[in-house]
Formats: structure tokens, C-alpha cells, sequence
């Protein structure tokens, strides 16, 4: 165990960190990786305030985890539950108080939440100890529960949480609030600025931007591990990536409703305009004042290139978005930006981007089987996209699914 000053210095620099970090997924998982860290836990989980109900957000479970194949990730599904008294976890967020239970199936009868071992019994899972720590941020609002289960001793014997602990892992959980806060405003905002604008059917249009950016970290993430891109690194442009993502289409804002909700097929005139969308999103992110927004603007004018360099916009002028006259084609149209010319996250986002029209319903279309899109994106390998990030995709198939389902279209819910 740490030295309490070596532990200080550690939850402070974490706390740095976290203010950094832009997507409310990733700040889930790096706070619970964390916090498991400075506990030495097995497992945990995130639950988030939604009015009067406890959100099961994130979980992580390392005796899960490891009977896993290499790179799969534990699929979980999430559920609420009332805060009240009757859970532990609602105890937590309804009292504001932190519970550290040494052994869940010795609670005393008399006390009002009892463990629920459903969890236990559908895994076969044991739960002994449990540190349960309301996430408070700084006005005092209590925005979810951080709940650690089974603290481990030096040979991985389950153990109660150390009480002497308890101070920095309250530190970690209230800086860790007002991270998670700040990144939940962001996703909303980001959400509400693209439902404002109206991008094709309001329903369905916040499913659409979650799965694409959760997609694209999905591929950046095993596409980087191959790599041996260091974790940090990956961290970080896994965070960005997820916002950035999201945001691949908000050049079509600048498309009238009429081309963009079209129920059927558009004109090669039509289909011309909504060319345009990638230029208009771009133009957004001029001022690129961070690497947020340079990255945003990336995938906004890169997602409809190809890799045979037959796709669009290409080489254009950021500044009437014209041909660039070096690199115009005998029909007047730009050249395409083939292979490595469009950046990584564009290459990415442009796989994550058809994949979700193709598995989706749109006005102009209907949804195909999983198994017709997956053969679709194998067989353009090379031709429309990189044929190493569709190996990558192929590869995380199951993930892949996973975000499909926790982000549903409305009609489908
Ligand atoms: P989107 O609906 O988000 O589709 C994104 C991309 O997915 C399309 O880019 C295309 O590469 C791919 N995609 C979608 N449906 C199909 C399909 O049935 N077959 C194949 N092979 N690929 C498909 P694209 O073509 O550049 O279109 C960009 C945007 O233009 C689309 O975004 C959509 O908003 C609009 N659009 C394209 N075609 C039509 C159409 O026929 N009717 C209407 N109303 N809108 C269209
Ligand atoms: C939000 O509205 O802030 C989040 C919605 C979502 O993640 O689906
Ligand atoms: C469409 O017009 O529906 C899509 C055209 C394509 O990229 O194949
Ligand atoms: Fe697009
Ligand atoms: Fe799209």
C-alpha cells in the first residue's frame, strides 16, 4: 500500500487528468480503473443520478474480465433503480453517506437496504466486501455512487476496504463528480445542438451520433492496441475521438429539408448538395482553438473520402470550397484524397458512419442484417475503406453489437 503522502500526490494528479478528459464513457472508465487501483479492488461499478433513479453506467470486473478471450470486453447491460433505502447503492446517493460493508451476505436484518445477489446468481460471481461512496460535486450535489467490491490482500484473498483509506478515495470520488458532471454537459450539449438543427428525423438523431462516436472508439482502441501505441496516448485520442466522431455530420445543417428528409432516392443534382455537408462541417472548426476541434474538423471533411481516392470532398479550398487548381480533375471535381492522405480518425469514422446506414433504417432506405453489412464492409476493404481498420473492425464484432444495442433507435426501443 501506498505511503498517505505518495497517495495524496496521487489523487491530486488524477484529479488534473480527469478535468482533461471530454467524453463522459471514457471518464466512466478511467475513473472506476482508478479507483480500483487505489483501493486494489476486483471489481466495481458506476451508477448515475437520472431524478429520482439510480443509472447502472459502467461496470468492470477483473475475474470476468480474465476469462475472457484476449481484447474481448465484458458486455453488461444497465438498469435503474429507485434511490431509496431499500438498495445499497440508493442508500448511498439517498443519504448522501458511504457505506463500507464487510461481507454483503452477512448484513444485519435490521438495517433498511439489503444486497441484491441477482448479479451473483446470473454470474456466479461472489460478492463478499463492498465500499459504496456517493460522487459529490462541489455545490454538493450528489450526481451518482461509485461501489467497489471485493478489496484483495497481497495474494488476492477477498478482504474488507481499508477505513484508513477512506479520505483520499472520498477526495478521488468528489473530483472524480465534478469531472463526470462537466463531461455529461458536454455530451448533452453536443446532443442538443444537433437535435436543434434537425439533422434528418429528431428521434432518431442522438442514437445515430452516440453509436457512430462509440464505433469509432471501439476501432481507434484495437487499432491502437495493435499499434503498441502507448496507453496514454490512446487514452487521449480515445477520449477526443469519441466526442469528435459524433460531430462528422453537422455540416448538414447547411442542406435544405428537403434534399435531407427525402423519402426516396435524391437526384444526382441533390445528391450533389448534400456533397457539400463535409465543407460546411468543416468550415465550423476554422478557428481550430483546440485539438478537439482540429480533430472534429478532420473527420467533418475527411468521413466521405475513400480509399481509392474516389470519394469526396478531396482537395479543396478551405476558403470557397472550390477545387484546389493543382488538383483538379479533366470533369472539374476535386481529386480524392486516396489512402493515408485522409487522417486515421476521418478513415475510421468513415467505416463507423456506414456501418450505422447500413444496419439502420432511413427515410430512404431499410435496415440490413448484420450479417449482409459485415459481408459489405469486408468486401469494399480497399476499395472504399483502409483494409487494415475493416480487419480491425471485423475483428471487434461483438462489441461492435453491443454499443448497437445500448444506443437503439427510438422506433426500436
Ligand atoms: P447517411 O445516411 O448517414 O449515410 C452515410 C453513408 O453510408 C453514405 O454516404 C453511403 O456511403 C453509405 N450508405 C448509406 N446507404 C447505403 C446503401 O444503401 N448502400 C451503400 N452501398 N452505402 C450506403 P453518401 O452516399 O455520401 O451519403 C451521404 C448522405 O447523403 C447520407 O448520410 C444521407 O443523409 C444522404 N443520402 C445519400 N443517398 C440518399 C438518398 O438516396 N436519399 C436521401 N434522402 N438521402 C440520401
Ligand atoms: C444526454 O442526453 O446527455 C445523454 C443521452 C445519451 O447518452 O443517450
Ligand atoms: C445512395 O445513394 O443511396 C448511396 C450511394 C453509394 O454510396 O453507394
Ligand atoms: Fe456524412
Ligand atoms: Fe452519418
Amino acid at each position: 500500500m501506498d505511503t498517505e503522502k505518495a497517495m495524496l500526490k496521487r489523487v491530486i494528479a488524477l484529479g488534473q487528468m480527469m478535468t482533461e478528459m471530454k467524453d463522459t464513457d471514457m471518464l466512466m472508465e478511467r475513473i472506476l480503473t482508478e479507483a480500483r487501483k487505489l483501493s486494489n479492488c476486483d471489481a466495481g461499478s458506476i451508477y448515475k443520478c437520472e431524478g429520482k433513479e439510480l443509472l447502472f453506467s459502467y461496470t468492470q470486473n477483473d475475474t470476468q474480465q480474465k476469462a475472457l478471450p484476449l481484447g474481448k470486453k465484458l458486455l453488461y447491460s444497465t438498469f435503474r433503480m429507485p434511490i431509496d433505502e431499500k438498495s445499497i447503492a440508493g442508500f448511498a446517493a439517498y443519504h448522501n453517506a458511504t457505506l463500507n460493508i464487510d461481507d454483503v451476505y452477512k448484513l444485519d436484518k435490521s438495517l433498511p437496504y439489503s444486497f441484491n445477489p441477482t448479479f451473483d446468481l446470473q454470474t456466479d460471481y461472489h460478492t463478499g466486501s463492498m465500499l459504496t461512496i456517493p460522487m459529490k460535486t462541489t455545490s454538493g450535489k450528489v450526481i451518482g455512487v461509485l461501489q467497489l467490491i471485493n478489496a484483495l490482500d497481497a495474494d488476492g484473498k477477498v478482504i474488507a476496504f481499508n477505513e484508513e483509506e477512506l479520505p483520499f478515495i472520498h477526495y478521488f470520488a468528489n473530483t472524480a463528480a465534478v469531472a463526470l458532471e462537466r463531461a455529461d454537459m458536454t455530451r448533452h450539449i453536443i446532443l442538443r445542438m444537433i437535435s436543434m438543427a434537425e439533422l434528418r428525423d429528431p428521434k432518431e438523431t442522438g442514437a445515430h451520433v452516440n453509436r457512430v462516436g462509440a464505433y469509432s472508439a471501439e476501432i481507434y482502441e484495437a487499432w491502437a492496441q495493435k499499434h503498441e501505441i502507448p496507453e496514454t496516448d490512446l487514452q487521449h485520442n480515445k477520449d477526443l475521438l469519441r466526442v469528435a466522431a459524433m460531430l462528422h455530420d453537422v455540416g448538414k445543417v447547411g442542406i435544405a429539408d428537403a434534399i435531407l428528409k427525402k423519402p426516396g432516392k435524391l437526384s444526382d443534382e441533390e445528391y450533389d448538395t448534400m456533397k457539400t455537408h463535409p465543407y460546411i462541417g468543416a468550415l465550423l472548426f476554422n478557428d481550430s482553438a483546440s485539438e478537439l476541434d482540429t480533430m472534429s474538423q478532420e473527420i467533418a471533411i475527411g468521413h466521405h473520402e475513400r480509399w481509392d481516392g474516389c470519394g469526396y470532398p478531396g482537395y479543396i479550398s478551405m476558403t470557397d470550397g472550390k477545387p484546389l487548381p493543382d488538383k483538379t480533375l479533366p470533369n472539374g471535381r476535386a481529386l480524392g484524397k486516396a489512402g493515408e492522405e485522409a487522417p486515421l480518425w476521418a478513415r475510421i469514422v468513415a467505416i463507423a458512419d456506414v456501418y450505422d446506414a447500413l444496419s439502420s433504417r432511413r427515410s430512404y432506405k431499410e435496415p440490413w442484417t448484420q450479417d449482409d453489412v459485415f459481408a459489405e464492409l469486408e468486401r469494399s476493404a480497399g476499395s472504399q475503406f483502409d483494409p487494415e481498420l475493416i480487419e480491425v473492425f471485423l475483428s471487434i464484432r461483438e462489441t461492435v453489437e453491443g454499443v448497437r444495442q445500448k444506443y437503439p433507435d427510438a422506433e426500436d426501443r
